[in-house]
């Protein structure tokens, strides 16, 4: 017997573990208003953190070296392959793990927008703006 040997549902993750069409970009650069020159930026530990949880968790997050978001605290942006994207601010080094779970939520949801229902605080909160997919156009009736 190979007592190597782990089951399927240990080692294989779901689409509804992991964040499939959904990539989360963390910039690397933001600094800490009270402290701007802490070195490292707490933009980087954010980064660093969220990159090491979505290995694990088979998210797909990328380091970016500005947003454009620089006035609103640490930011990340969420884009959708096929869904609504987000962008986000006022995040602390301490929310990887509030990122891969709305990556995971945004790309498990039907109609292409994070739910609002089991989003972290962070990502309510620190919500800035979203934009809509390429394809999207208004029902007006
Ligand atoms: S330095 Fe982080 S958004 Fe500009």
């Amino acid at each position: 017997m190979d007592i190597t040997a782990t089951s399927t549902s240990q080692t294989e993750k779901t689409d509804r573990d992991t964040a499939p069409g959904v990539v989360v970009f963390v910039c690397r650069s933001c600094r800490s208003e009270a402290e701007p020159n802490a070195d490292p930026r707490p933009g980087a530990l954010l980064t660093e953190a969220a990159l090491a949880l979505g290995a694990s968790e088979g998210v797909t997050v990328r380091s970016v070296n500005c947003l454009a978001n620089c006035k609103r605290g640490l930011s990340a942006a969420m884009r959708s392959a096929d869904g609504w994207s987000y962008m986000f601010g006022g995040l602390t080094e301490n929310d990887a793990a509030d990122l891969t779970t709305g990556a995971r939520l945004l790309a498990a949801a039907p109609d292409g927008l994070m739910p609002w229902r089991g989003r972290p605080d962070s990502l309510k909160r620190g919500l800035v703006s979203r934009i809509p997919p390429l394809h999207f156009t208004e029902e007006t009736s």
